[in-house]
C-alpha cells in the first residue's frame, strides 16, 4: 500500500532529489517542503496521515530537532529521519532519544542506504500501527467481556432472587396450610438472624440463618392439614410423619445452589443438645450453631403464638419454658442467653410485639 512521506529541507535541490528518488524506487507519495513551519501546518500531518518524514537539521527559523519535537506532538507515530551535516552529528546523536528519532543520516547520503532505511522505517511503522490496532481491539473486546460479565452477574443475581422468592412463596403456602402459624417463619427468620449477628456471625452467614428460618418448615408440604392442625396429641404414626418434614425440607432445598448455606439448619432445627431430637438424634457439637439458633427462635415463636392445642403464652412463661429446656440439656444456653439479652434490650419488640 502506498505510504505518505514528507521531505523537509530549505534547499529545493535536496527536496527534489529525495522526492524523485523515493517516488521512483519505492512508489510512495512524497510531499516536499522547504519550510519546516509550513510542513508542520500541512493537512496530512494534522490528520496524522504521515508515515515518515525526512528532515534536514540546519534550517532557518527552526532546526530539525525542534521540528521533530513539534511533529511528535501532532503525530506521535510518524517515523522521523534526520539529515545532518558532519558538524551537526554530535547534536543529532544527543537528541535521538529526546525527539524519538528513528535514524539520522549524514549528508551526502548513499541512495541505496537511504532507501533501505526508509523502507525499514515504514515496515516498523506498519508493525507498530498493526500492534496498536490489535491492542485497541483487545481493549475493546475486554471492555465488551467486562460488560457481558456484569450483565451475566446481574442476570445470575436476578435468578437467585427469583429462586429465593419462589421458595419463600412456597414457605408461605405451607404457612397458609397451617392456620396457626401466620407470620411464624418470617419471625423465626428475623429472630434467628438477630441472634446470629449478636453472637458475632458474619452477615453472610446470618443471612443464611435468616433464610433457613423462613424456609425451615417447608417440608411440611408433605404433611396433611389434618395432622398440621390437629388439636389433640399426635399419634405415634402421625408424629413420625410430622418428623419427616425436616428431611423433606432438606430434599426440597438441596438442588438449589443459593440455599446450600441453609440445608443443615433446615434438617436439624429439631435436634436437641442431649441427643433426644430428630431426625438424626445428633447431640452436642454435632449440632451446628446455625441449627441451635434456629431451634431457639422456632420454639420461642411457637410458645409465643396461638397454637391448635393452646393459647399464646405470656412472654414470661415462654422465657421460663426456654430456660427449662436449656436446663434439661435441649437448648444451647449461650444462644438462649443471647436471645434473652435481645429481648431485655427491646431489640425484638418490632418483630414479636409486646
Ligand atoms: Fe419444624
Amino acid at each position: 500500500m502506498s505510504k505518505r512521506i514528507l521531505v523537509v529541507d530549505d534547499e529545493r535541490m535536496i527536496t527534489t532529489t529525495l522526492s524523485t528518488l523515493i517516488q521512483t524506487v519505492l512508489k510512495h507519495n512524497v510531499t516536499a517542503f522547504n519550510d519546516p513551519v509550513l510542513a508542520l501546518e500541512s493537512e496530512e500531518l494534522e490528520r496524522q496521515q504521515v508515515d515518515l518524514i525526512i528532515s534536514d537539521f540546519m534550517m532557518p527559523g527552526m532546526n530539525g530537532l525542534e521540528f521533530f519535537k513539534n511533529v511528535k506532538k501532532k503525530s506521535p507515530n510518524t517515523v522521523s529521519i534526520l539529515l545532518t551535516g558532519y558538524a551537526d552529528k554530535e547534536n543529532a546523536i544527543k537528541s535521538i532519544n529526546e525527539v524519538g528519532l528513528y535514524y539520522y543520516l549524514e549528508k551526502p547520503w548513499d541512495n541505496g542506504s537511504l532507501i533501505k532505511i526508509v523502507q525499514n522505517g515504514l515496515d516498523k511503522k506498519e508493525l507498530s500501527d498493526s500492534l496498536a490496532q490489535k491492542y485497541q481491539e483487545l481493549r475493546e473486546s475486554n471492555r465488551e467481556i467486562a460488560r457481558l460479565y456484569e450483565l451475566l452477574k446481574m442476570d445470575f443475581q436476578q435468578e437467585v432472587d427469583n429462586v429465593k422468592s419462589l421458595i419463600i412463596s412456597l414457605a408461605n403456602v405451607i404457612e397458609a396450610k397451617d392456620k396457626y402459624t401466620d407470620g411464624h417463619t418470617r419471625r423465626v427468620g428475623i429472630i434467628s438472624k438477630e441472634i446470629a449477628l449478636k453472637m458475632g456471625m458474619s452477615l453472610e452467614k446470618a443471612n443464611h440463618v435468616e433464610m433457613a428460618g423462613i424456609i425451615h418448615d417447608i417440608g411440611k408440604v408433605g404433611v396433611s392439614e389434618m395432622i398440621l392442625n390437629k388439636t389433640g396429641k399426635l399419634t405415634e404414626e402421625e408424629f413420625e410423619i410430622m418428623k419427616r418434614h425436616t428431611i423433606v425440607g432438606e430434599t426440597i432445598c438441596k438442588p438449589l445452589n443459593c440455599l446450600q448455606g441453609c440445608l443443615d439448619a433446615v434438617r436439624h432445627h429439631h435436634e436437641k443438645l442431649n441427643g433426644t431430637g430428630y431426625p438424626d438424634g445428633l447431640s452436642g457439637d454435632e449440632i451446628t450453631l446455625e441449627s441451635r439458633i434456629l431451634a431457639v427462635a422456632d420454639i420461642f415463636d411457637a410458645l409465643y403464638s396461638q397454637r391448635p392445642y393452646r393459647d399464646k403464652l405470656s412472654l414470661e412463661k415462654a422465657r421460663q419454658i426456654l430456660l427449662e429446656d436449656t436446663e434439661r440439656g435441649c437448648l444451647d444456653k449461650v444462644v438462649v442467653k443471647t436471645f434473652f439479652d435481645l429481648l431485655d434490650k427491646d431489640q425484638l419488640t418490632d418483630i414479636i410485639g409486646h
